[in-house]
């Protein structure tokens, strides 16, 4: 099914260039992906690291007008939806799971129902890594004072997007998303790297 992203696919890779902020992730994950099996979950067609480091890189996405961004052809591509990783990936599979930008872009009906998608979400990333396996999860993040407005205004915010056809978005602060990865992958944190990116990009 064409989604919103198969769309502005052109606009948002001619908008996306190099800069400061995904050459500073794109190096902390270059520095922990060689040899290993990764996931990039919403790639989006864009790599702020190496994926040709990695024995195999995945890229997953719900639109393949992004994904046929993709030049390097070692990179294996889903057009696929996050929810739908038990199809394509098996239990352990993986020894990182890159989320770069896409968090926000999973949401349900109303604002408890996009919290229980997350949840599943993060538990079958869990499930997929092997043990010792590294999530990695880049977002843009909320202010705390906007946290209770934004769930007040959930509904009159869909109703408003759906208007222009644009699927709901729903934003974390840094607690928040801090808290449901811990929750998710307690008792095995052993260390978090959240990095921040400027909505600005
Ligand atoms: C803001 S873009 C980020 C793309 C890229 N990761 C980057 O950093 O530029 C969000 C991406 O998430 C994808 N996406 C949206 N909903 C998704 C979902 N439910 N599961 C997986 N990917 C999704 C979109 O198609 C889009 O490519």
């Amino acid at each position: 099914m064409p989604t919103q992203f198969d769309a502005i696919a052109d606009r948002y890779h001619a908008d996306t260039r190099r800069n400061d902020e995904l050459d500073r992730v794109g190096a902390r994950i270059n520095a922990i992906i060689p040899g290993k099996v990764v996931l990039d979950i919403g790639n989006g067609g864009v790599f702020g690291y190496d994926p040709r480091l990695a024995t195999r890189a995945i890229a997953l996405d719900p639109s393949a007008a992004m994904l046929s961004k993709i030049t390097i052809p070692s990179v294996e591509t889903i057009v696929g939806d996050a929810s739908k990783i038990d199809q394509f990936i098996q239990d352990g599979e993986l020894d990182v799971v890159v989320c770069h930008v896409v968090l926000h872009h999973i949401s349900g009906r109303d604002v408890g129902d996009t919290f229980r998608i997350r949840n599943e979400l993060l538990a079958t990333i869990r499930q997929k890594l092997c043990p010792g396996g590294q999530l990695v999860v880049v977002e843009s993040l909320l202010k705390p004072a906007y946290v209770l407005p934004q769930r007040l205004l959930y509904a009159a915010t869909r109703w408003v997007l759906a208007r222009s056809e644009i699927p709901m978005i729903f934003f974390y602060s840094k607690k928040e998303l801090a808290d449901a990865v811990c929750r998710a992958f307690s008792p095995h944190v052993s260390e978090m790297l959240i990095a921040t990116k400027k909505l600005s990009r």
